[in-house]
């Protein structure tokens, strides 16, 4: 197997500073939000950072190279102004892409965020999985190398979404999106097999986009049957509290805050929801880097 399967699990190129840390959190919208509180719980001490990379959204569109180069370069600029101590890819999309490339350009260590395929097949007693997705992730070689590494005796199905992503968006920006369209997004990760009366069908479904889990309750309402729906996030928090260690105690309450690298207003709705994030302080327009993908 391919060493750089286990995104996430390589360990750090650089001893971390003790202390209370400083992480940056990367997606290219409010997805990563998805595993940002989950890190908050891992190291409460730490204070977060968490960019939007708005500007480019929605990664799950862009071609591989030129998706590359926008995120090695937005990472480094981030980096270079947040002086972080660990940077969290909360994103699968890129995360299935950039991993080894952006080790090679950012001195740090580098936790991923890749399709929990893994867990599921251990998980699925009917043997059917399906892993719900970006365009983008589906088609990775790396998504593949997983499916074979570690799902052999299952079958999977690889769904792309197209629209997910963007209504997750809308959701939490408080224009509401119908139970119709997130029934037709996920309609495709219930398989049932031909002429076997359901004895294998789709027990499992992989949140393989870290903005899916903010539509999660949706989801499990409008699923023709119940299934269980992962999350990757609690792992990714496991990994970061590995890297790092645990919390200290006694620090100053940490201030975390959002940056956004489009210029865009953000809305009084969007505001409130990144509250409820700890998202207080934010900043738009931090990274003006040209879109050309
Ligand atoms: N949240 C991202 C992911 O986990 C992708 C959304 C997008 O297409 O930009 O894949």
């Amino acid at each position: 197997m391919r060493a750089d399967l286990l995104a996430g699990t390589r360990h750090p190129p650089m001893p971390v500073r003790s202390g209370q840390p400083t992480i940056l959190v990367l997606d290219s919208g409010i997805g990563g939000l998805t595993v940002l509180r989950e890190v908050a719980c891992a190291r409460p001490d730490a204070a977060l950072v968490y960019a939007a990379d708005d500007a480019a959204f929605p990664y799950g569109d862009w071609a591989e190279e030129p998706l590359i180069a926008r995120v090695g370069d937005v990472v480094e600029r981030l980096v270079g102004r947040v002086r972080p101590d660990l940077v969290v890819i909360a994103c699968n999309t890129i995360s299935t892409l950039v991993l080894p490339a952006l080790r090679a350009r950012v001195p740090l260590p580098i936790v991923g965020t890749v399709p929990a395929i893994k867990p599921a097949a251990e998980l699925s007693r009917s043997g059917r999985v399906s892993v719900l997705a970006t365009p983008g992730t589906v088609a990775r070689d790396y998504t593949r190398g997983l499916v074979e590494a570690f799902a052999g005796g299952c079958t999977v199905d690889l769904v792309g979404s197209t629209r997910l992503a963007a209504m997750a968006e809308a959701e939490l920006a408080g224009e509401p999106v119908s139970d119709e369209e997130i029934a037709r997004e996920i309609a495709p990760c219930f398989r049932e097999g031909d002429g076997d009366e359901g004895g294998h069908r789709t027990d499992v479904v992989v949140l393989a986009c870290t903005h899916y889990p903010l539509l999660v309750e949706r989801m499990r309402r409008l699923a023709p049957w119940p299934v269980r729906w992962i999350d990757p996030a609690p792992a990714v928090a496991r990994r970061v509290e590995t890297i790092l260690g645990a919390a200290s105690a006694g620090t100053a309450p940490p201030r975390h805050r959002a940056v956004f690298t489009g210029a865009g207003p953000v809305s009084s709705r969007m505001r409130e929801a990144l509250a409820g994030f700890g998202l207080t302080e934010i900043e738009t327009g931090a990274c003006p880097l040209g879109r050309s993908h």
